[in-house]
């Protein structure tokens, strides 16, 4: 497998990471290794072997990477994102799962988003903690410091959401999305108690934080790019307004089932997406055993991006 040795400082520095991997494989292939710092990265760079590794042998791959700043922000990775691949995880997943048939609807939401804004802008491409871990208990980084305070605050008012829902939980009377999330749990007590006792309220409330993060920023981030590119091409904003007025009509919203008749305005949501991904370089994942995907063969604990 091809290597391409880079300084530490790539990783964080580096403003489109997913540009400069394009630019690689094109010298070496759609499988190659980086190294950043002290550690080693495979990076999958091509719809078939992305496929063939998180889809066909998804299990192979399931597991995720130590990485410090989340293993901190998570309170030991006890969230969905970032938490290790095994049935405690299993059954977290399908509980929020579960859970996500509601919508959120809080009065907080603007001020948490306004919170989350600030997070984000910091956090930009990584830190250097994740790519020296030591550094986080020698001397860390203003932005490293910054940046747990503010998941700490985060953390702390979905805390207090989550405890406030559970002092008034009626299961006749499902309010919203933590309302689910405590009745999902609640159901599973009895499927499975021994392995629900693993699943805490810590594990709960990163589930929470999980939605803001991996749910709404990722949505409002691949709506406002839409918008964005749209605004610049008036005729195809005619077009996609015509394939909704004449599917979907102006009494109503369009819904999931609309999809299968909406094409074009599928493919500027696609097209939208592939210039301007929310996550370009995905969540970085680990191999769970010896596996391979094409000609290029992986050790248990590979990880990759
Ligand atoms: C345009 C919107 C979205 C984009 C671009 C997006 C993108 C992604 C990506 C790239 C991953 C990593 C997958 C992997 O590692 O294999 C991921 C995982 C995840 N996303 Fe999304 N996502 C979006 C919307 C949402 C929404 C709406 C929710 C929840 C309400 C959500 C919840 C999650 C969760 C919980 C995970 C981790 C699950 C797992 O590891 O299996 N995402 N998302």
């Amino acid at each position: 497998m091809a290597r391409y040795k880079t300084n530490p400082g790539f990783f964080y520095t580096d403003k489109s990471l997913h540009r400069t991997w394009l630019e690689l494989s094109k010298k070496y292939g759609p499988v190659f290794r980086v190294h950043l710092g002290p550690s080693q990265w495979i990076i999958l760079n091509s719809i078939e072997v992305v496929t063939e590794a998180l889809v066909k042998k998804g299990a192979d791959f399931a597991d995720r990477p130590y990485i410090t700043s989340a293993d901190e922000f998570t309170e030991g990775s006890k969230d969905i994102v970032f938490g290790k691949y095994g049935p405690t995880w299993k059954f977290h997943r399908k509980i929020a799962g579960k859970a996500l048939r509601y919508e959120i609807d809080d009065e907080e939401f603007v001020y948490i988003i306004n919170l989350d804004n600030e997070f984000l802008e910091k956090f930009g491409n990584g830190l250097l903690e994740d790519i020296v871990p030591y550094l986080k208990d020698i001397c860390p980084t203003r932005k490293y410091r910054e940046i747990m305070a503010g998941a700490k605050t985060l953390t702390a008012i979905i805390e207090r959401k989550y405890k406030e829902h559970l002092s008034t939980f009626d299961k006749d009377n499902i309010r919203d999305f933590t309302d689910s999330l405590i009745l999902a749990r609640k159901e599973a007590e009895e499927d499975d108690p021994e392995l629900l006792s693993q699943i805490t309220e810590t594990h709960l409330v990163h589930t929470l934080l999980d939605i803001f993060f991996a749910g709404v920023d990722t949505s409002r981030m691949t709506i406002n790019w839409a918008i964005l590119h749209m605004a610049g091409l008036p005729d195809i904003q005619a077009k996609v307004q015509e394939e909704l007025d004449r599917v979907v009509g102006t009494s109503r919203l369009p819904g999931i089932r609309d999809r299968i008749n909406l094409n074009y305005t599928e493919a500027v949501l696609h097209e939208s997406m592939r210039v301007n991904s929310a996550l370009s370089v995905g969540v970085p994942h680990k191999t769970t055993c010896d596996t391979s995907v094409g000609k290029y063969f992986f050790i248990k604990w590979s990880k990759l991006l």
